[in-house]
């Protein structure tokens, strides 16, 4: 497994974010929803560098499935979000890729009736976006290679790296996809 981004360098990217979306927000109430289960480690460290009162809920998106890195039809479960109606929305996500699992969890969203929906990852892979829809907030621009750590996950595993990697022939016992 190689390094992408360190521990180091995720901390300050997500203090960047922090910042940012504080610049923007200032004391304003705001509803942050996760999307899981990538990004529940990117929301542990960002709540706690946010300082305006704050709403915590999560929406569950599937698309890689299995041993299968290509997508299969996206699959939302909104089951778990709390009343987002009139609420200023901040949407999490790990990472920024073709695009759609953001851009369907906003229409989603849209039809909750928010005051707004804004967005935040930490990764953007660069050249992969099949969207015109770009994020507000987005820590780190990476190369499209499949990686993991962070939240991010190959067939389940990895989530618990505190950095991101780029996964290397002999991971998890068979090739990187
Ligand atoms: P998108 O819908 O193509 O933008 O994909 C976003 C979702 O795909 C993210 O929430 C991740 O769960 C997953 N994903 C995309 N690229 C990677 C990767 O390199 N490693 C692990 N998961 C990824
Ligand atoms: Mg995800």
């Amino acid at each position: 497994m190689k390094i992408v981004i360190s521990e180091d360098q995720i901390r300050d990217g997500v203090g960047r974010l922090a910042h940012e979306i504080t610049e923007y927000y200032a004391d304003r109430p705001l509803t942050i929803i996760a999307v899981l289960t990538g990004s529940i480690v990117l929301l542990a460290d960002l709540i706690r560098q946010l300082n305006m009162p704050l709403r915590v809920g999560v929406v569950q998106a599937s698309s890689y499935r299995g041993a299968s890195t290509t997508r299969g039809p996206l699959v939302l479960n909104s089951d778990l979000m709390p009343d987002i109606t009139g609420r200023d929305v901040l949407l999490i996500d790990d990472i920024y890729d073709t695009g759609h699992t953001l851009v369907e969890t906003i229409a989603l969203l849209d039809g909750m009736r928010p005051a707004s929906i804004r967005s935040a990852v930490l990764l953007r892979k660069r050249g992969r976006q099949q969207v015109a829809y770009e994020p507000d907030y987005v820590a780190f621009e990476i190369p499209n290679e499949f990686i993991v750590g962070y939240g991010l996950d190959y067939q389940d595993a990895y989530r618990d790296l505190p950095y991101v990697a780029s996964l290397e022939p002999g991971d998890l016992g068979g090739d990187p996809p």
